[in-house]
């Protein structure tokens, strides 16, 4: 991994100590969507520092964080959810957790605890988070788990083999229906999904159908869907949210958080469906999880505001044409020896690589000018890549700088094959 000293910074680029300029193809840790020093999200925070920096919701009446939600909740088209909001993806998690449990014993009186998740997953760092997730490179020792761990395999061909064809819609019947009965629906609180896989396996994307199928068979066994679009939401993969590719794949819960804050704020936001929301509030409810000291600063409200005003202004025939351009210049990649697959939506790309050629290609990157975030991601032996996710903001000339240098350098690897 590159150890650069940044000096500056502008737009995709980061400006190094010694004169080089470096484009960021992974946009920091994927949350710097609308690039670097954005005039629109510092004028919001000198807006909101003029007024007051900290009350605290029990002191001052929240104004900004309620235009932040809902002018969050109009601009991924969910206009009627209510939001609560946290300081970052961890903890959007850990209270869509927490209030998925309350929501579904309120509704039936019945246990309700468990959160079922997929085998190829990235929830968070915390205890309850790591627990559930199954990325490999993340998960604790059995002793450290709290007796969690996922409970399904995606429909992706490595982590779910097939006999005969490829992963489809039904593949949600063979592992997630199953879960469930297994457990006892009773037993079972939610669903936990990312609706695109993001860097554990490097941009998978569900067979059509699959995200709807998940949620028809939760319904029938009335338990809810945590969509966790954490990394996915706000554009990332070309539309507000990653569930908007496929029709009937909204989730209940929504948790969104990097394209929010963009790298400006930590900042995380779990939206509730109007169906399920009141149910928080019913007199038998278990007490509400959420709220933390900083989870409503008006720093962080001011700064995701400016982020929304940076998105909704973008061009979008030009977004999508650029995110085209995008797709088009990596699946150049696929014949190369070096090159296994090419998957993504948007402007969220996987470019998984022959076996041990990783590392070499991220030191190749490195000599040409550009940056991209590592996946050791599905299957046994793991397998490779480079997640390729250039802030939504990019110029033609940067994504067409990005996608010469990353072609040159798979090229230079791909003659040593
Ligand atoms: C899908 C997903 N969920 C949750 C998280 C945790 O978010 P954070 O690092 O902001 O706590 C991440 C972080 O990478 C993520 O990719």
């Amino acid at each position: 991994m590159p150890d650069w000293e940044v000096v500056g910074s502008s737009g995709a680029w980061l400006h190094l100590v010694d004169g080089r300029r470096v484009f960021d193809g992974s946009s920091g840790l994927l949350c710097a969507n609308v690039g670097q020093g954005s005039p629109k999200v510092l004028s919001r925070i000198e807006e909101q520092f003029a007024k007051y920096s900290y009350g605290g919701a029990a002191v001052v009446q929240p104004h900004i964080q309620m235009e932040l939600m809902d002018r969050l909740c109009r601009a991924v088209g969910r206009p009627d959810d209510s939001v609560a909001l946290t300081t970052c993806g961890t903890l959007g998690v850990e209270v869509a957790v927490g209030l998925a449990r309350n929501i579904t014993r309120v509704r039936d009186r019945k246990r309700r605890g468990d959160i079922l998740t997929s085998s190829l997953s990235y929830h968070g760092m915390s205890a309850l988070t790591l627990g559930l997730a199954g990325n490999h490179a993340r998960r604790p020792r059995p002793e450290d788990a709290l007796g969690l761990g996922p409970a399904f395999s995606p429909p992706y061909p490595p982590t779910h083999p097939h006999s005969t064809g490829a992963c489809d819609a039904s593949c949600a019947d063979v592992e997630i229906a199953h879960a469930i009965d297994n457990i006892g629906a009773e037993n079972v609180s939610a669903v936990l999904i990312e609706p695109v896989n993001g860097s554990t396996g490097g941009a998978y994307v569900p067979p059509a159908g699959y995200l709807r199928r998940v949620s028809e068979i939760c319904r029938e066994r009335e338990v809810l869907v945590i969509h966790d679009e954490v990394l996915t939401g706000l554009w990332r993969t070309g539309t507000p949210l990653a569930s908007d590719h496929w029709d009937g794949a909204e989730p209940d819960l929504c948790i969104l958080s990097k394209g929010l804050g963009a790298g400006y704020t930590g900042v995380g936001a779990v939206l509730v469906s109007p169906e399920i929301a009141p149910l928080i509030r019913h007199k038998n409810a278990d007490p509400l999880p959420a709220m933390g000291t900083m989870a409503t600063h008006p720093l962080q409200a001011a700064a995701c505001l400016g982020v929304l005003d940076e998105l909704e202004s973008m061009d979008t025939e030009a977004f999508q044409a650029r995110g085209e351009r995008l797709r088009a210049g990596l699946q150049a990649l696929t014949g190369l020896p070096s090159v296994r697959d090419v998957r993504g939506l948007g402007f969220l790309y996987g470019v998984e690589l022959a076996s041990g050629l990783l590392w070499p290609l991220m030191e190749e990157t490195e000599k040409h000018d550009v940056f991209f975030y590592p996946f050791t991601g599905a299957g046994d032996p793991r397998s490779e890549g480079l997640v390729v996710a250039p802030p939504l903001t990019s110029t033609d000339e940067d994504i067409d700088f990005m996608v010469t240098a990353l072609t040159a350098a798979v090229t230079t690897l791909a003659r040593r094959c």
